[in-house]
């Protein structure tokens, strides 16, 4: 069952997050390796911004009171995901890629698909996890400000194929499939 929790279209969206949000000076990363991202109150309202962390793209999602880091490039072939809608999938918090719909769990960056057992003589329709595609990344709250701690990228994930800050580009520039 999906059920859509963001009020926000896609092209409002777009309109909000045409810059970079909370980034008036360049990224300070911290002793503890985590980076300033925005303030809290930057979320306020499109619960989501944008930036950069150490040259990689990121998107920081605000739902429920949650923060959730993931790269902002879709693993599928880089779609913007902070354009997405947010949806409550099969009990998980899922950002839905603006460009071919792929699911993505902001908790744990498995990407969901619907399908069917073929051993259920009643071939009814369930979720199913593909595993890790989407890079998640840790997110701290100190004094009022949000902090970014990149995941060990020593291990492959495959949105980093998009995640590098040479593929960087406006959304009226990056090659649409
Ligand atoms: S680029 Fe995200 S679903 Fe294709």
């Amino acid at each position: 069952m999906r059920m859509r929790s963001s009020g926000m279209k896609s092209e409002q969206v777009a309109e909000r997050m045409g810059q970079w949000l909370g980034l008036s000076s360049a990224p300070v990363e911290e002793d503890d390796g985590s980076v300033f991202v925005a303030k809290e109150e930057d979320f306020k309202d499109s619960q989501r911004i944008r930036g950069t962390v150490k040259d990689r793209e990121v998107v920081i999602f605000h739902h429920e009171g949650q923060y959730h880091a993931l790269d902002l490039r879709c693993y599928h072939a880089g779609g913007p995901l902070h354009l997405g809608d947010i949806e409550d999938i099969a009990g998980q918090t899922c950002v839905i890629c603006p460009w071919h719909n792929y699911t993505i769990a902001l908790a744990t960056g498995e990407g969901l698909y619907q399908g069917t057992d073929p051993l259920d003589p009643l071939r009814t329709k369930k979720w199913f996890s593909k595993g890790v595609k989407q890079r998640i990344h840790k997110v701290n709250v100190k004094n009022g400000g949000v902090y970014v701690t990149l995941s060990d990228t020593s291990i492959r994930c495959d949105s980093d194929d998009y995640a590098c800050e040479k593929l960087k580009e406006s959304e009226n520039t990056v090659i649409k499939p």
